[in-house]
């Protein structure tokens, strides 16, 4: 099975030195993991057995070297190259990317800025990788789209393709409330384009469970337990937090010399390892060193701080600018406390290979690692998986992903400075014994949960739901064929009955239920259909009966009203009840409703002779998710003992005598003849009764969910208007 991994970043960035191309590996968490992935990929029991890496080399390439580069980084990284102008990588990866995106999802609004150009070209540049995935892709091929810089591509690619399409976001998803500061277009956009995925990570679960609440307070959609139902597809959202290759940092072989810790005469390390970004709270970290040095004299000569710092986005003033404070500050400090023999600070600015790194991580006494946001961070999970001899204190941000893992690491809140410099002083006072405990227990959770058993995890994830969407979807799916057989069998039966739903079934769902009236043309449709030999309709809705009467009384057909308290028989023009049932709850009910209607704006009742419905699609989705929660446990702890039921439907609470549904009432009519041909098509919850309840030989149908105990699914409410059309003329 071959892997398409899709990113902006390409792991080897390609830089133009004279006539020379210089290559090096990229910066960021993301090419690291998922390079030790692949690299492993021989090595662990997976079904992936080739892959190929799409992304941008880094910087923009004259055409008449785009050949040499595509050969070179096609040949020894397994790479594809996706090229776009200087002017994309200045709009898109330095605007939209790094001074949009970015700064909102890791809540830092007052950098972002909003240019309406940026989004055009963040659409284009999206589109110009869709093109290029299009050009390579095969059959049975697995899309797996990486991070914020491709959130489009998703839908841009489910628009083409039928293969499974998985994308991970490495960085936070924000709550709403940041998230909703994008401008409308790019706010749906981006949502959208992420849900054309099969599958969608994010590394915790409050990133998932804020990505869920926002696409809910948007666009409306709902999830069952990180589950959404599209008409035609399940898309899956869940929790995937990237591990590392533990074995290659806790085995790596580095000379003693070069990753001994100090002796007792020599100053104890600080380690400090990230891109030179923002959000990891650099600023943070040096004002929480300094107060350590000012509150404990006694340390001074005795440790320094060694903060590796790799370049990057140096094209985004906000880097530059903390560059600037922070070679300021690294100088106060280093001025006002060190001395001729002892340096506080040591920085250096540059990336480092692994091999080094490991090296820096075995020497230090303490790694302090301090954003203020930060969707993972690996490097915390590396310093403790390097320690052999498991000695070393982790400190960490309880704002990163990885506290979330690593919780016997000294959590600290990097806004408040203290915490920091006490951070240090408890660090530098953990017994050896406490410091071997704690390391060993992270490092059986690193080695389990490493970068391998992540990226399976979401590999045979996606795998699994876009197979189970697939198997459903097509036998579920209405194909020619099926309608072929039905109208065979229609025109073969002796006894025909064609039971439907009203609303989402026979008219498209709207906004104000009296706006849902019948046209002419769906008169005429019902009434051609019910004028034909042995054909029965019924037509089977939760609106009241004096609605349905007004609607569709003078037609020729059967009515079920509240669902199904209340029948019209075709023949004799009389709506009585189904059974004998008592309204005298509703005394007890109404005032309970009421009471919930004034605190939810948006909401109402429809009262009907034996039902109530609550109704809150008009209501803020986000309060009514708390509310309606409420309203139904208060509404079944009261009618347990008397004979009433509290159903939940879309955006509606239904109260009815218990024994009152669709299924009861369908079995009703099919009973009344020998019906050799039943066909039901329901757009609701309280079809699937009916659908469950129906003789084996029913053709049943449900519109628009994929999920769903009928036999077959209609994708949208004209396809129910289409099928009933070409039995009209059968
Ligand atoms: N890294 C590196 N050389 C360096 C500094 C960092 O290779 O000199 C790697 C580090 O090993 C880690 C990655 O860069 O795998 C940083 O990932 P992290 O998730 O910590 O942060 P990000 O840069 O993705 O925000
Ligand atoms: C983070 C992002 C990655 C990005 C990396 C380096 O890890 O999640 O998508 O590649 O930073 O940033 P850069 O802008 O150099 O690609």
């Amino acid at each position: 099975m071959k892997l398409i991994i899709v990113s902006n970043r390409l792991p080897v960035s390609v830089k133009k030195e004279g006539n020379e191309f210089k290559f090096t590996k990229s910066a960021g968490g993301l090419v690291s993991g998922m390079s030790d992935f692949l690299n492993g990929l021989g090595k662990s029991k997976t079904d992936i057995t080739e892959y190929v890496w799409m992304g941008w080399p880094g910087t923009t390439i004259d055409k008449e070297d785009e050949d040499s580069i595509r050969n070179k980084v096609q040949k020894e990284y397994n790479a594809s190259p996706v090229f776009f102008s200087k002017s994309l990588m200045d709009k898109v990866y330095y605007g939209f990317c790094n001074r949009t995106i970015w700064p909102l999802f890791h809540y830092f609004p007052n950098y972002a800025s909003f240019e309406n150009e940026y989004w055009d070209e963040y659409k284009k540049l999206n589109q110009i990788f869709c093109d290029e995935v299009l050009k390579v892709i095969q059959p049975g091929d697995i899309v797996w789209v990486h991070d914020y810089h491709l959130m489009l591509l998703p839908a841009m690619l489910r628009d083409k393709i039928d293969n499974p399409i998985g994308f991970f976001l490495h960085i936070p998803f924000p709550s709403y409330e940041m998230y909703r500061l994008f401008p409308k277009e790019s706010r749906d956009g981006i949502l959208e384009g992420l849900l054309g995925a099969d599958l969608i990570g994010f590394h915790t679960h409050d990133y998932a469970q804020y990505f869920l609440r926002t696409i809910l307070r948007i666009l409306g959609i709902e999830n069952y337990m990180g589950t959404i139902d599209l008409p035609d597809r399940v898309i899956k959202v869940g929790t995937f937090p990237m591990g590392i290759e533990f074995e290659k940092f806790n085995k790596m072989d580095v000379s003693p010399n070069d990753s001994k810790k100090p002796g007792p005469d020599q100053p104890k390390i600080v380690l400090s390892v990230d891109r030179l970004d923002y959000t990891k709270g650099i600023i943070n970290r040096l004002q929480g060193f300094e107060m350590f040095l000012r509150n404990n004299p006694e340390w001074h000569g005795k440790i320094f701080m060694n903060m590796i710092l790799v370049p990057s986005r140096t094209g985004v003033t906000a880097y530059n600018q903390i560059k600037r404070r922070l070679d300021e500050l690294v100088g106060n400090i280093n001025g006002n406390y060190g001395t001729i023999k002892w340096t506080p600070i040591i920085y250096q600015y540059t990336s480092l290979a692994h091999k080094e790194l490991i090296a820096q991580y075995r020497m230090s006494a303490v790694s302090l690692i301090t954003p203020l946001r930060d969707g993972m961070n690996l490097v915390a999970k590396e310093y403790i998986a390097s320690l052999q001899d498991q000695t070393g204190v982790l400190i960490l941000s309880e704002l990163t992903g990885a506290a979330k893992e690593l919780s016997e690491t000294i959590i600290i809140n990097p806004n408040n400075i203290n915490e920091i410099a006490e951070g240090i002083e408890e660090a530098l006072k953990t017994p050896e014994e406490e410091q071997i405990y704690r390391n060993n227990l992270m490092q059986k959770r690193l080695k389990r949960y490493n970068v391998t058993f992540w990226a399976n995890d979401f590999v045979n994830t996606l795998l699994d739901i876009y197979k189970e969407t697939k198997i459903t979807g097509e036998k579920k799916i209405l194909k020619p064929e099926i309608v072929n057989n039905i109208l065979n069998n229609y025109h073969n039966a002796k006894n025909k009955i064609i039971i439907l739903n009203y609303d989402g079934t026979l008219v498209p769902f709207v906004k104000k239920p009296e706006d849902a009236f019948p046209g002419a043309d769906l008169h005429k449709l019902i009434e051609n259909i019910n004028k034909k030999e042995k054909t029965d309709i019924v037509i089977i809705s939760g609106r009241s009966k004096d609605q349905l009467d007004g609607w569709l009384g003078k037609t020729k057909v059967n009515l079920t009203a509240e669902h199904g308290v209340w029948i019209c028989d075709a023949d004799k023009k009389e709506w009585e009840l189904f059974k004998p049932l008592s309204n005298e709850w509703k005394e007890e009910i109404m005032p309970i409703l009421e009471m919930y209607t004034d605190r939810l704006p948006g909401s109402f009742i429809e009262e009907k002779e034996y039902s109530v419905s609550w109704h809150y699609h008009k209501a803020d989705i986000w309060q009514s998710s708390f509310l309606v929660k409420e309203v139904s446990d208060y509404l079944l702890s009261m009618t347990t003992n008397i004979g009433v039921q509290v159903l939940h439907g879309k955006k509606v609470i239904e109260v009815s005598n218990s024994g009152i549904n669709k299924g009861e009432l369908a079995m009703h009519w099919v009973s009344k003849k020998d019906y050799d041909f039943i066909l039901a098509i329901g757009a609701g919850w309280s079809d699937e009764l009916l659908f469950k309840t129906l003789p084996e030989h029913a053709w049943t149908m449900r519109v628009g969910k994929l999920r769903t105990d009928a036999k077959y699914v209609l994708k949208k409410q004209e396809n129910v208007i289409e099928l009933l059309k070409t039995i009209e003329k059968k």
